[in-house]
């Protein structure tokens, strides 16, 4: 490879819109940490997506101390990725514009997203929240990425990225190259909440979620009021899927030992799900709270904050520049 060879460009978010959890962890900023040291990487909290589902703006400041905190303490380098706000980044809202003449109506209101958001604040479907892709679409392309490490739910709004990508390159020239998802090769690992209803969650069902700023007590009120039952009556047994999830949140964090010697106890009927639950406790706490301690003394720190949310800002804004200079060329916004 020649020395001067660009990496690849990650770009990816997270919204605002509550505060990370296991489920953001396993699911993203262990992606993360592991792709600063191999690409090009804009990590960004979508501030500005917030606004169009929760236009109450009492807790944003502090829900984006609070990623950013976490990013850092869950091992992002500001040095090697971009972490910023989308906020902080004007030319994200000029590309929005020129993405949403490429943007059609029919295909914003077929939108998953955006028939679910719909349906939960019918009395604040605004033009925003519809334009929601195109919002994305220009977080993404205003540093021509080629990888958007995101989860299943994302995966039509990358798809629409990439046709007003391909709509732009093909009106004005190739300017966009068209971003897939990404996620190291590997399945996304999925955390389940501790209610047996679906996953983890920054704003719902929060006693069913952990979270990385949860204290140790709270950790362990939520895991031991995990529902669970008189226990398997027969040797190998199906698993109900409340009992799997446990047995999955103890997978993440706790050695394969204990794990089989759960699994067995499970398969011979002589598990006790207390001691079950007060083991997961046990192991989460060790592995909440280091993340926790790190993020609060990163927050405490306003000056490094600030720093390092001025630093990612500018590094997006350069590559924001160089991209936006070729759009407005490449459609003719440029007179002299
Ligand atoms: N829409 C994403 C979500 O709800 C957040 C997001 C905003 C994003 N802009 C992005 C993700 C750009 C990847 C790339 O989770």
């Amino acid at each position: 490879m020649e020395k001067s060879a660009k990496k690849p460009v990650v770009m990816s978010g997270i919204r605002p819109t509550g505060i990370l959890h296991l489920g953001s962890y396993f699911g993203a900023l262990q992606n993360y940490v592991r792709m600063q040291n191999e690409y090009e990487c804009y990590f960004m909290v979508a501030d500005l997506h917030s606004l169009t589902t929760h236009p109450d703006t009492k807790s944003l400041r502090s829900n984006v101390l609070h990623v950013i905190s976490e990013y850092l303490a869950c091992g992002l380098d500001p040095d090697k990725a971009a972490l910023y706000c989308q906020s902080a980044v004007h030319e994200t809202s000029e590309l929005y514009l020129y993405l949403n003449t490429l943007a059609y109506k029919g295909e914003l209101e077929k939108t998953t997203t955006f028939k679910d958001k719909a349906r939960l604040q019918p009395q604040n479907i605004n033009a925003a929240l519809l334009t929601y892709p195109s919002l994305m679409a220009a977080d993404i392309l205003l540093h021509r990425a080629l990888y958007v490490p995101v989860g299943k739910d994302q995966e039509q709004h990358l798809e629409m990225a990439r046709n007003f990508a391909s709509r732009f390159n093909h009106r004005y020239g190739e300017i966009f190259p068209e971003p897939v998802a990404f996620n190291f090769g590997q399945e996304l690992v999925k955390v389940p909440s501790l209610d047996g209803t679906g996953k983890m969650s920054k704003s719902e069902n929060q006693n069913a979620t952990l979270y990385l700023s949860d204290d140790d007590d709270l950790i362990q009120k939520k895991i031991m009021k995990a529902k669970t039952d008189e226990g398997p009556k027969a040797p190998h047994s199906p698993m109900p899927n409340y009992i799997e999830n446990i047995f999955q949140l103890l997978a993440l964090t706790s050695t394969r030992d204990v794990y089989e010697k759960f699994e067995s106890g499970y398969n011979n009927c002589t598990i006790r799900y207390g001691d079950l639950k007060k083991q997961l406790a046990e192991d989460m706490i060790r592995f909440i709270t280091p993340i926790r301690e790190k993020a609060q003394d990163i927050r405490n720190n306003e000056t490094y904050m600030k720093e390092v949310m001025e630093k990612g800002a500018a590094k997006a804004a350069e590559s924001a520049k160089r991209t936006m200079q070729l759009t407005r060329e490449a459609i003719g916004i440029k007179y002299f």
